[in-house]
């Protein structure tokens, strides 16, 4: 019963090195009792039909509204005045050694100690903005898509598909769910662990972004830019089974500008700068999805969430759109400070910076004088 999900790291890391092996095993096999939080699937409340339709008249209103171009940078600012900064490009370019503080932190707050590995890996990238086409567009409006078990069922996946920008985060799938979130992807941000396996999931147009939180991040990165396997021993790097290819071109792949991590979690969250550990993180790493909000404002002249917001009041409902896992799994997780982000994702919503298209940060649609 205990090791019912044998991983791919256990059977593939077997024959070469069977210690090493045998206690990831274990540790895997811990993790995976640790983090079984499965719903009572008989439990869970499922959508108010009523909620959403008020949820996609809402997206469309938010679609039909004329695009500001540099709005969300403006709002930004006003909200946040020298903490944020108008100027980060958002993905990282041979031009970073300019960049200033793009060096003076480790990953994944800066590149301080891979300059290296990262000259290395930007060899191998022919682009670094978004494609010509977006880059000339006069008005981008963007939505950033969470994983929020919110969406399942709201049927927003029309609404979804007619902004100009979609970013997706980690291992979100598109596969299954396209009513309720659409089927197109310009973007999907991830950090190694958390790239889909499954090649239906990359598209030939979209973005393939990653966060590089380590050294192994940079070889698994190089690996998937050249169509390599990376070897069985790097394999043992990561904390779970990673890709083993990104099927897009070199030309598809970024890596984020980490100092739109580091503006995110010190100025704009507030946490603690980094100390040096030999061991793991503090608790100042934020979650790829308030990243990628933060990175979106820098991309985009307008956005907007659907599927973010985690209900901890609500601990039987579900946690993602895809899995079975419940929101009381939420509670046992100690790498992410949820109140914090949630604090933040709401102020900015109330202040009419980004719209919540699914409303389960704040709901702009669900009082009664709702505009129709
Ligand atoms: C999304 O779905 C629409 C309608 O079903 C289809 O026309 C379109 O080609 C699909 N786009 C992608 C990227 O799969
Ligand atoms: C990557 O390599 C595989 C063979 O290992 C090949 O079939 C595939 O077309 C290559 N992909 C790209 C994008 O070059
Ligand atoms: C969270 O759930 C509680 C209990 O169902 C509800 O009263 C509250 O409005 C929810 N909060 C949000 C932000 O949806
Ligand atoms: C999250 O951060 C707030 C301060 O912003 C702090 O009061 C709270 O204890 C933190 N929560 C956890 C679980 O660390």
């Amino acid at each position: 019963m205990k090791m019912k999900r044998p991983s791919g790291l256990c059977r593939s890391a077997f024959k070469p090195i069977i210690l090493v092996a045998i206690g990831f095993c274990i540790l895997y096999t811990v993790k995976l009792n640790s983090d079984s939080g499965r719903c009572d699937m008989a439990r869970i409340h499922y959508v108010n039909t009523e909620y959403a339709k008020k949820a996609q008249k809402f997206a469309q209103h938010v679609l039909q509204a004329e695009c500001r171009p540099s709005f969300v940078k403006k709002e930004m600012s006003r909200l946040f005045m020298q903490k944020y900064s108008m100027n980060v490009p958002p993905f990282t370019s041979k031009h970073i050694n300019a960049q200033q503080g793009a060096f003076k932190y480790e990953p994944p707050f800066g590149f301080h100690k891979f300059s290296e590995k990262l000259r290395d890996l930007l060899e191998l990238l022919p682009e670094y903005d978004f494609p010509e086409s977006l880059q000339s567009a006069p008005c981008k409006r963007c939505v950033v898509v969470g994983s929020g078990g919110i969406l399942r069922g709201l049927e927003l996946g029309h609404a979804l598909n007619q902004f100009d920008v979609v970013i997706r985060l980690n291992n979100a799938p598109v596969q299954g769910y396209t009513d309720d979130v659409g089927n197109r992807t310009t973007l999907r941000l991830t950090y190694p662990e958390g790239a889909p396996l499954s090649h239906r999931e990359y598209f030939p147009q979209g973005l393939f972004v990653t966060v590089l939180f380590k050294s192994a991040d940079f070889d698994w990165i190089q690996a998937m830019v050249k169509n390599e396997t990376l070897s069985l021993w790097m394999r043992l790097f990561f904390w779970k089974q990673v890709a083993e290819k990104i099927p897009v071109l070199p030309k598809q792949f970024r890596i984020l500008n980490p100092v739109i991590i580091k503006e995110t979690a010190l100025d704009i969250l507030e946490y603690p700068e980094p100390r040096s550990k030999i061991w793991g993180w503090d608790k100042n790493v934020p979650t790829i999805g308030a990243i990628a909000v933060v990175m979106a404002t820098h991309l985009c002249d307008e956005v907007s969430l659907a599927g973010f917001g985690y209900n901890l009041s609500q601990p039987s409902a579900r946690l993602h759109y895809f899995d079975r896992l419940c929101m009381a799994s939420m509670n046992r997780q100690t790498m992410h400070n949820v109140t914090t982000e949630t604090k933040f994702l709401q102020r900015l919503i109330k202040e009419g910076v980004v719209r919540d298209l699914s409303g389960g940060i704040h709901c702009d649609f669900c009082s009664k004088k709702a505009r129709d």
